[in-house]
């Protein structure tokens, strides 16, 4: 019998790429960046099977190129890239990778408000630009405080939860808002669920994890901006489209805020000429919230899980669209 084709947009890891070439015809896409529209739509067309990660454009008209897809298993925990309406509508599962990536994100959320917090990047420049001239100086180099200061948490799913955790050991108030109460969490980590308004006005820290669409997008624009403290920092690890970059350039240039540090961007990459890129009180990193080997290597494992179930027309464990699931 022949083998069902699959594409894999990006290498992995060469494990993942042994046990799939065992059951599937591999064709794995060699190159760092990622294949233009046209190379992914032609791909499509004639796989059963397809690997993607956020930079694959899987919009409408790619998926409408499919004439055998049985699965499409994305190698993340977010899938805006994807037309989940139109997979669905073809009655196509798409995988994803939740939970194994949320201690990894919620590590780097933390690293940031800390690394914000206490200007580490700001000061670690200055220190390369050869300006540390005096040892030491009572006025130099202030920040804020992280013990006991009060974190707004912005979507407590699986993530902000880990975010929660990691507060806590910083004795912080945890105020959260998201699309329900969540009273169990919220009474095993005494976390208070408040309007947004106020989670903006009350936090010195406000963490965003929640998924970007049509609801979500541009969710902390200038109203939000100024609703919050002079002294409160914005951390982003989620998606770059939930913040206006205009709103958050003028913000931070006239201290609206205090700071901001960014996983993720809009767009992304940042380019290097970039307004936001002009300023000291931001720290940008490329994208890398779930990038340590362990979680990478969980995600492909769940990843190449999915993909094997929907090629063998089983339920993928892991599924974002489960309605595919429900009769016609
Ligand atoms: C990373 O951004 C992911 O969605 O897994």
């Amino acid at each position: 019998m022949n083998k069902p084709k699959v594409f894999v947009t990006r290498m992995i890891f060469e494990e993942f790429l042994d046990i799939l070439s065992r059951e599937v015809e591999l064709e794995v896409w060699p190159e760092e960046h990622p294949p233009s529209p046209e190379i992914l739509q032609n791909k499509i067309r004639t796989v059963e099977g397809v690997l993607t990660n956020l930079m694959d454009n899987m919009d409408k008209k790619t998926i409408g190129m499919a004439q055998n897809l049985r699965v499409i298993s994305q190698i993340a925990v977010g899938f805006d890239n994807i037309d989940l309406f139109e997979a669905t509508r073809r009655r196509i599962p798409v995988g994803y990778t939740p939970d194994v990536v949320s201690e990894a994100t919620a590590d780097h959320a933390f690293g940031l408000l800390i690394a914000a917090a206490r200007r580490l990047n700001e000061s670690e420049r200055w220190v390369r630009k050869g300006e540390w001239q005096i040892a030491f100086h009572p006025q130099h180099w202030l920040g804020s405080e992280v013990n006991n200061s009060t974190l707004g948490i912005i979507g407590l799913g699986r993530i902000g939860i880990e975010v929660a955790k990691r507060a806590k050991a910083f004795n912080m108030k945890i105020l959260h808002n998201s699309r329900s109460s969540k009273p169990d969490y919220e009474t095993a980590y005494n976390i208070k669920y408040v309007s947004l308004d106020t989670l903006l006005m009350e936090s010195d820290f406000i963490t965003l994890h929640v998924p970007l669409n049509n609801n979500t997008r541009h969710l902390i624009g200038e109203a939000e901006l100024k609703l919050m403290q002079t002294n409160a920092i914005l951390i982003n690890t989620s998606r770059g489209g939930l913040v206006d970059p205009k709103a958050l350039y003028r913000s931070l240039k006239e201290g609206w805020i205090k700071g901001a540090a960014l996983d993720v961007t809009d767009p992304e990459p940042i380019p290097i000429n970039h307004p936001l890129l002009t300023l000291e009180n931001l720290i940008v990193t490329p994208h890398l919230g779930t990038a340590t080997i362990q979680t990478r290597k969980k995600m492909c494992e769940i990843a190449t899980q999915n993909l094997l179930a929907g090629l063998k027309h089983q339920r993928l464990p892991w599924c974002a669209n489960p309605e595919v699931y429900m009769d016609a």
